[in-house]
This record gives C-alpha cells, structure tokens and sequence, in this order.
C-alpha cells in the first residue's frame, strides 16, 4: 500500500534507533544513565492529581466546549495577566492536547502551501515536521554559538523572501536553554514589523528559567506586535504534566476560531478532567514550580560545570528550560561515522556504547556540532553519566 505523500515526506527520527539500542541495553540489566528525557523528572502536585479525582468523581467525563472549559480559560487569562502583563479574552484562547497539538492546528489554519516559515537553529524537533505537514517551508536558519545561539536581525533580514509569512521563536530554548532578552527582541521585533511577519512564541519553559532573568516575549513589546503574535504554553513542563495532555495557544480572535473548528473536526476537546486539573494547577499554590526551579538551577550549574571542565567542551550557560547543548566537535575527527550518520549521531552512539550514557545528537535540532543533555535527573546520576562521558571521550583521544 502506497501511503499518502505528505507523511512520507516526513522522515523518521534518527533518534528512534539510538532510543531502540538504550533500551535493549537496559533489557540487558546494563545501567544506562539517560540525559535523552523531555519532561520534568518531578510527580505531579498531589493538589492536582486530587481535582482530576474530584471531577471524576462527580461524574466531569463528557464531552466539554471544543477549544476548552470555560474556567480553564479563565485561569490562562489570568496567569497571562498576572505573570505577563499580557490581556486576552476568552475567545483569543483555544486549549488543545497538549503545547504540540496546539502548533499543528495553529501552523494549519495559518500556514499555505509554499509559505516559508523562519526557523532558528538549532530548533525543537517536531517544528520542521510540522510546518510540512502543513506544507508550508520550513527556512532554517544557523545561529552562532558565540551569540548564544539566538538569532540576530541580520540573519533574519538575509533570509526573507517576499514567500516568507511566518517566524517560530522559542524561548527559553529547547535544546539550548537560552533565553531572549528584551533588547534582543526589540531588535528582532523590528524585522517582524516591517516584513509582516506572523509570529509563533513557543512559551512552553517560560516558567522554568535560573537566576531571576526577565521572561519577555514578543507579544509584551507593543499592541502591535501582540496582534501578530500566536502565544503557545501549557502545563507540561511548569507542573510536571505531560502525559496530562494540556497545552494553549493565544492570539488574534479570527486564527484561533479557525483552530478551534479544525480541533472540533480532529480530537474534539482535550480531556475532561485533565482540563479541571490544569485550572488547580494554574491557580493553585505555585510553591512546586519554585521548588523544581531552584532544583534545576542546582543542575545546571553542576552539569555546566562538569562539562566545562572537559578539554575540547564549549557551551553557553543555560538560562532556563531543563536542557544544555555542549559542542563536542573537537572530538569528532576520531569517529568514524556510519554510512548516512552524521557526526553527533556517531559520537551519541559512542556515548552510549562506551560510556552506557544515553543522550539525543544535535543533528536532531539542526546543529551538528553538539549533543543535547538534559538534565531532568538525579543529582547522582548526573556526576556518573558526566564523569563516565569525560572517561570515554578521554579514550577517544588516545
Ligand atoms: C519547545 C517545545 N515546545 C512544545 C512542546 C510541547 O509540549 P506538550 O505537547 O507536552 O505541551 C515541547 C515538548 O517537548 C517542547 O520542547
């Protein structure tokens, strides 16, 4: 059987087959410390889990309001407000199946075959996928580890074409950590006003970010860039929800109601009472996100500092998000990659191989050079994966 064009256009995830040899592996009983993981390593609040077990009890299991519950809304556009500074109503707010789903229904309704979407590398996996799914195109564009991989107007402004409709901002960044600062943004904001850009601020890890850094986003700099700015966050990752399956968008009334119909002919609503524990989660206390915050914090530090402290390593510090990205080329001359591998695919499995340490190669997010660690684990577990990587790359370069 022929499948349909648009998912074969679609390539499977090189991870897969690395994720497939970590996990024979620890079939095998070898002790494998995984850095691959994309979600908090933190249960969620018990306040939470207690209002989904309330509206199961009282019998919440129906079909809900497509783009959600009323009194989930109600809490989004409060967090926005008091967390954001930023005003929405109701019907500028659609709550989809998590952050994910929230995207592909957004890069759906606004997105035309041909249109080119400016994605900044390195990028979260699914955006390129996903923009082609829609079949729009997605520009990728290099940023520079010196500028802590975030990208500048220039680079921008090199790249528009009169095609170009779209830009996809994600900050704090997966797999970097980086975090855009106002004057950055400022800066950018102005390409986006001048070319018309509609823009997608991927907020997801908006929450979790170190050292009391300002989290700005394009829509607070000015109405105007507000009316072109799609807001994406969800619970996931703030309260260690992911399996949950709630995420939302914001933005102009006219794209949201488009998304909310196209949801309406998809998944219908998200799931009933996981909505009614996302509003305990956004108004309840909010001492947990502090707590995993400070202990991330901790991570990052040590993980920054082990690494740093490998000849060869460069990496800019994170500043938020549970994830950092070193560049590890300075060992690549002594691998010898596979047919069709690319280098920090080869080095990952080396990693795995010889080190019995799991971790996603950068070619996944676009930028060969590094490998994406994350660092939602243990303490402990992070001193022996990091001491074990310094041992194998020690022995690469004898
Ligand atoms: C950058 C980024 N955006 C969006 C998401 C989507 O998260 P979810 O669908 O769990 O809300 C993720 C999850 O890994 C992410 O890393």
């Amino acid at each position: 059987m022929q499948l349909a064009r648009r998912i074969r256009q679609i390539p499977p995830s090189a991870t897969l087959a690395l994720n497939a040899k970590a996990n024979a592996l620890k079939a095998q009983g070898v002790d494998v410390v995984n850095f691959g993981v994309g979600e908090p390593d933190f249960d969620t609040p018990d306040h939470i889990k207690q209002a989904a077990v309330a509206a199961l009890e009282s019998g919440f299991t129906r079909y809900t309001p497509v783009g959600g519950i009323p009194e989930l809304k109600e809490a989004i556009i409060q967090r926005f407000e008091e967390d954001l500074g930023l005003s929405y109503r109701p019907a500028e707010i659609m709550v989809s199946c998590g952050g994910k789903h929230a995207l592909y229904n957004l890069f759906q309704v606004l997105f035309d075959p041909g249109d080119e979407v400016v994605v900044p590398a390195p990028y979260w996996v699914s955006y390129p996928p996903m923009l082609m799914l829609a079949e729009a195109v997605p520009v990728i564009i290099p940023t520079r580890e010196e500028n802590g991989f975030k990208l500048t107007p220039e680079e921008l402004r090199e790249r528009l074409t009169p095609r170009t409709k779209g830009l996809i901002l994600n900050s704090p960044s997966n797999p970097t950590g980086m975090v855009y600062s106002r004057p950055e943004l400022e800066a950018l904001a102005e390409v986006v006003l001048a070319h018309d850009l509609v823009v997608i601020s991927d907020d997801i890890y908006n929450r979790i970010i170190f050292d009391g850094l300002e989290f700005v986003n394009l829509a607070m700099l000015a109405p105007e860039l507000k009316a072109r700015t799609f807001v994406l966050n969800g619970v996931s990752k703030t309260y260690a929800m992911t399996g949950w399956r709630i995420g939302y968008a914001a933005g102009p009334e006219a794209a949201i109601a488009a998304a909310v119909n196209l949801q309406s002919q998809s998944t219908s609503n998200p799931t009933s009472i996981a909505q009614k524990a996302s509003v305990a989660a956004l108004r309840g206390p909010q001492d947990f996100v502090a707590r995993m915050v400070g202990e991330f914090a901790w991570r990052r530090d040590d993980i920054y500092q082990r690494l740093l402290a490998i000849p060869g390593v460069t990496t800019p510090k994170p500043e938020g998000a549970f994830y950092i990205f070193p560049n590890f080329s300075a060992y690549y001359d002594r691998l010898k990659p596979a047919p069709g591998q690319s280098r920090s695919q080869a080095l990952a499995e080396y990693l795995l191989e010889e080190a019995r340490v799991a971790a996603v190669p950068g070619a996944e997010f676009g930028e060969d050079a590094c490998i994406r660690l994350s660092y939602a684990t243990s303490r402990e577990r992070i001193a022996t994966g990091l001491a074990r990587i310094r041992e194998a790359l020690e022995k690469l370069g004898k």
